[in-house]
């Protein structure tokens, strides 16, 4: 698990891996399923997991060490603060957000991560032609995704890759489990 030493200084990247490879970040990663067995699958790539819940990076940090990845690092932080002030500006190939938390009372939609914002935040961390993964089981918020991405015209909606979707989060299996289907989306930076 990284230590922050400032949350005000933006990340150095070069200290944070051992190899420089291309980065993917996964913002609310939970325990990390999906994470740890991409990262395991891409020892080319390096890996960052935001999360604001200290077990399950505990779990992120785990699994990674059994497995004896070097290249997949969790932070304990806010997501769009994550975006904003401690990832450079155009250093992610791709964002991945997972059953983001959904907030499905009305009055509490302005908490979700995916809003109007969202996608100028996502700019500024993607290198060009840098790509945002998104899944949810709730239809209203993919809805809400698929608004804001529409009003974000750098952004070109695209296909996931069937080997990415094939690779399932914690959260999917269970919805999967109960019936409940996958939404996905993907976008592409232009
Ligand atoms: C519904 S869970 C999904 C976890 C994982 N992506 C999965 O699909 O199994 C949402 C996760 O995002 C984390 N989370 C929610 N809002 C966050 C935020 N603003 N910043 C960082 N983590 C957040 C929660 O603590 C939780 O672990």
């Amino acid at each position: 698990m990284l230590e922050l030493h400032s949350i005000l200084a933006p990340l150095d990247l070069t200290k944070l891996f051992s190899k420089p490879q291309p980065l993917e970040v996964e913002l609310g990663c939970g325990d990390a399923s999906f994470l740890v067995e991409y990262a395991r699958q891409h020892t080319d790539i390096n890996f960052i997991g935001v999360e604001r819940l200290l077990g399950r990076l505990q779990k992120l940090d785990k699994k990674g060490r059994r497995l004896g990845l070097e290249n997949i690092r969790g932070v304990r932080i806010e997501s769009a603060y994550f975006l904003q002030y401690l990832l450079p500006p155009q250093t992610a190939t791709s964002v991945h957000i997972y059953f983001p938390d959904p907030w499905p009372k009305k009055k509490h939609r302005r908490h979700r991560l995916i809003n109007e914002a969202f996608p100028a935040l996502v700019r500024r961390v993607l290198v060009p032609a840098g790509m945002v993964f998104l899944r949810t089981d709730d239809a209203d918020y993919f809805q809400q995704i698929t608004e804001v991405f529409r009003g974000a015209d750098y952004f070109m909606k695209t296909a996931t890759p069937v080997a990415l979707a094939a690779i399932t989060t914690d959260f999917e299996q269970d919805f999967n489990a109960q019936g409940i289907p996958t939404l996905r989306a993907a976008y592409k930076l232009l």
